[in-house]
């Protein structure tokens, strides 16, 4: 695992927040799993001090955690060439987030769009608004170029970019300028049963999410009442047939496929037949993941944590040096 100059590197963070959905899964999960096929070097992290600044609930966090860290391991991840490893357990994220909160101005932390609208029904304290700075942490402790990340990070890795050019400009060329990875970026999925709101663990209605480990029956029972429209006509428009075309995007992110084709392929279909189809779809892609999870013991985990924490370490201690010596504290 040495650092190859022109080879890649890719960092991403999921949020631990309840039991993993097929929203995480098929918004950054699977696409993770494609990442680490090709010929790169990746960091995917259970970012829990980003999930601090919502003050959860202890004993909710720390199964959080858990369960996330094995939806990771089972979920497909090539572990030859990446490293998946929880936060809080490498200290130099936090460290390495002070030294750049020097590079970061308060009135660009005021104007990132997620600030504004968290701030606003949590009330404000400084964790909130210091988030992206801890986020340039992460993506720049690994020296990462790539991130893969949905459209509501877009702003905070335009500042990741913004703190690393001036950190270098001030200091020495240390960090590569990161950028967000092209291509496909996951799929936004919405509840089955209020379309027009996304998928998540606190969705009113159960009903409308589907977690990982869902039974078969359960997965088919939800799809088959997700709400759809009266017209009977399968086609892709998010606007006017909200429930369809979460559908169609459920189908095509599994498969890989385009929507038009997608949308092509259940035209001639029934509403009714449309959902079994994309519910045995979904029943398909979990399965191998709920197996895995299932066979996975305490020791496999255990020695999948020490092995990828020991290599993230490795990663984040040799740029903290280079960080160091360049501001002359080493
Ligand atoms: N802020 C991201 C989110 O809420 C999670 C995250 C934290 C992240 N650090 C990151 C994503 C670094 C990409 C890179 O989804």
């Amino acid at each position: 695992f040495i650092r190859i100059a022109d080879m890649k590197t890719v960092f991403s963070g999921i949020q631990p927040s309840g039991l993993v959905h097929l929203g995480n899964l098929l918004g950054a999960i699977n696409n993770w799993v494609k990442l680490s096929e090709k010929n790169s070097k990746n960091y995917f992290c259970i970012v829990d001090l980003h999930s601090l600044t919502g003050l959860p609930n202890k004993d909710d966090l720390n199964k959080s955690i858990s369960d996330t860290l094995k939806v990771l391991i089972a979920s497909g991840i090539n572990l030859d060439n990446s490293v998946i490893y929880i936060q809080s357990k490498l200290q130099e994220h936090a460290y390495l987030s002070w030294i750049l909160s020097n590079f970061c101005q308060v009135g660009e932390l005021q104007r990132m769009t997620q600030f504004k609208e968290k701030s606003s029904s949590f009330g404000t304290h400084s964790g909130l608004l210091t988030y992206p700075i801890l986020m340039a942490s992460d993506i720049l402790i690994h020296k990462a170029n790539e991130v893969p990340v949905g459209d509501d990070q877009t702003q905070h890795l335009e500042l990741t970019r913004n703190i690393a050019e001036r950190f270098n400009s001030n200091y020495g060329e240390i960090f590569p300028i990161p950028e967000k990875s092209i291509g496909k970026s996951g799929a936004r999925l919405m509840s089955l049963r209020h379309p027009e709101n996304k998928m998540s663990k606190s969705s009113d209605d159960i009903n409308g999410t589907i977690y990982f480990n869902d039974s078969k029956e359960s997965i088919l029972k939800k799809f088959k009442s997700s709400v759809t429209d009266s017209e009977n006509t399968i086609k892709y428009d998010p606007e006017l047939k909200p429930g369809i075309s979460n559908l169609i995007e459920i189908y095509a992110a599994i498969t890989d496929k385009e929507i038009k084709d997608s949308e092509k392929e259940f035209q001639n279909l029934q509403y009714g037949e449309f959902k079994i189809a994309v519910a045995e779809t979904v029943v398909d892609y979990l399965e191998p993941i709920k197996k895995k999870y299932e066979e996975l013991t305490t020791n496999d985990i255990k020695d999948i944590v020490e092995k990828n924490l020991k290599l993230a370490h490795e990663s984040a201690a040799e740029t903290i040096m280079e960080v160091e010596e360049a501001l002359g504290i080493n």
